[in-house]
């Protein structure tokens, strides 16, 4: 399914650039506002809306814009803490008053200058940075901590702007953690001019923090094979699930948690990348070579996954259990999930396929099929995009009906 299919950029991260708060901080896994404002459009405002994968908050903020209660659950706690910051509501008041911080922060900094600095434990951080953009984005980040309370609406919005300059300041090529890196990064600044990068940065966020959401969501930073704990019903869930293809949300993330204090060593990512659905970074490759499956297994599951651990003497087991855990933590979400589901709620997930050594993981099929095994009806899958990376990858929506127990 999918053949003559285009790659459709207007659903995929790259729409969302410059797209007020929807561009603050770029994660190439996100779906555009685009893709969840056309499903949102065909609901009444009575729905409450669930997003149990919300990475950025694309679908809470979206839900937030056009008046729908929604809940959107998260187990990355930046992504959490960024999605719940990127929903809030920000007054005028707080806009100003987040100008005047930023201004005071840089007068401060430049008096700071020559004090010696605290470097987050990043691994070979010189490749990401060269020495003088860590030693002015160390000393921001030690008068932002000295001056700013923890828990306001100004420091948030300075910390997301902070987060902006690490990455445009950072060697990674297209300012993107996964992929290789550069000599020295892209901006033509000297040390003086890193302080006005930060308040054109500071003044562009607060700028797109002024359309605010009609209701603010609530955002948990929670696991979604654990969906009964919110003590909630819902109508309709709009998701991107990660996806099978080993994509670590860690790695790509790590720059922002170690700077912005969520991440403070190694064997922390190794176990949050554990903890989340599809990650295999670091420690948490060791401990899937040691894995078995404790839910009986799909038929498909385990003809595909039989078929990779053939195709691959060294590396086939090892694959071949990252597909049998994917599906088997994707089982427990779906079985947590209808517990929170009112009888007649509709699901939109957006969820791509996979292939391990030219082998097709039929993601969208095995999920389809689950839903149906629990309770599920009027299960459809559509081809939704293809993707920019092999060419049997494409992008599929699953919706159906949850008809009840
Ligand atoms: C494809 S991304 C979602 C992107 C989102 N739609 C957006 O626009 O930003 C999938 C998200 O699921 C999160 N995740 C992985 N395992 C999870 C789990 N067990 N519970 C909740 N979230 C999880 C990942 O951290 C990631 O942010």
């Amino acid at each position: 399914m999918g053949r003559g299919v285009s790659r459709r950029p207007e659903y995929t991260f790259l729409a969302n650039a410059g797209n007020g708060r929807h561009g603050w901080l770029r994660l190439t896994p996100a779906y555009s506002a685009h893709l969840v404002e056309e499903r949102l459009c065909a609901y009444e405002r009575t729905h409450r809306v669930l997003d149990p994968f919300c990475g950025t908050g694309t679908t809470p903020l979206i839900a937030g814009y056009f008046g729908f209660e929604a809940t959107a659950v998260e187990i990355n706690p930046f992504l959490a803490w960024l999605s719940r910051v990127k929903t809030l509501r920000y007054p005028e008041s707080v806009l100003t008053q987040t100008l005047n911080m930023a201004r005071s922060i840089v007068q401060r900094r430049s008096e700071l200058c020559t004090a010696p600095v605290e470097l987050p434990p990043i691994h070979s951080i010189e490749r990401w940075w060269d020495e003088d953009a860590l030693h002015w984005l160390a000393s921001l980040k030690a008068t932002m901590l000295q001056g700013c309370p923890d828990d306001d609406l100004s420091t948030y919005l300075i910390k997301v702007a902070f987060a902006r300059c690490v990455i445009q300041l950072s060697k990674a090529a297209y300012h993107h953690p996964s992929v290789s890196f550069r000599d020295t990064h892209q901006l033509n600044l000297n040390l003086m001019s890193y302080d006005a990068l930060f308040l054109q940065e500071v003044e562009w966020v607060a700028q797109s923090a002024r359309e605010n959401p009609v209701c603010e969501p609530r955002i948990l930073c929670q696991d979604a094979r654990e969906l009964e704990r919110l003590n909630e019903k819902f109508d309709l869930v709009i998701t991107s699930p990660p996806y099978a293809n080993r994509i670590s949300y860690i790695r790509e993330l790590r720059p922002y948690m170690y700077w912005l204090g969520f991440l403070s060593d190694g064997r922390t990512a190794g176990e949050l990348d554990w903890q989340a659905i599809g990650g295999t970074w670091g420690a948490a490759t060791s401990r899937l070579k040691q894995w078995s499956p404790q839910l009986p297994v799909d038929d498909t599951v385990a003809e595909v996954a039989d078929a990779i651990r053939k195709a691959h003497p060294k590396n086939g087991t090892l694959l071949a259990n990252y597909v049998l855990k994917y599906f088997e933590d994707m089982q427990r979400h779906i079985s947590s999930l209808k517990r929170v589901l009112n009888g007649g709620a509709r699901i939109h997930y957006i969820v791509g396929n996979s292939s391990f050594y030219g082998i097709v993981v039929p993601v969208e099929q095995i999920l389809a099929r689950m839903f149906r095994v629990h309770g599920f009806e009027f299960v459809r899958v559509s081809c939704l995009r293809k993707r920019n990376c092999k060419r049997e990858l494409y992008e599929y929506e699953i919706t159906g009906t949850y008809i009840g127990a």
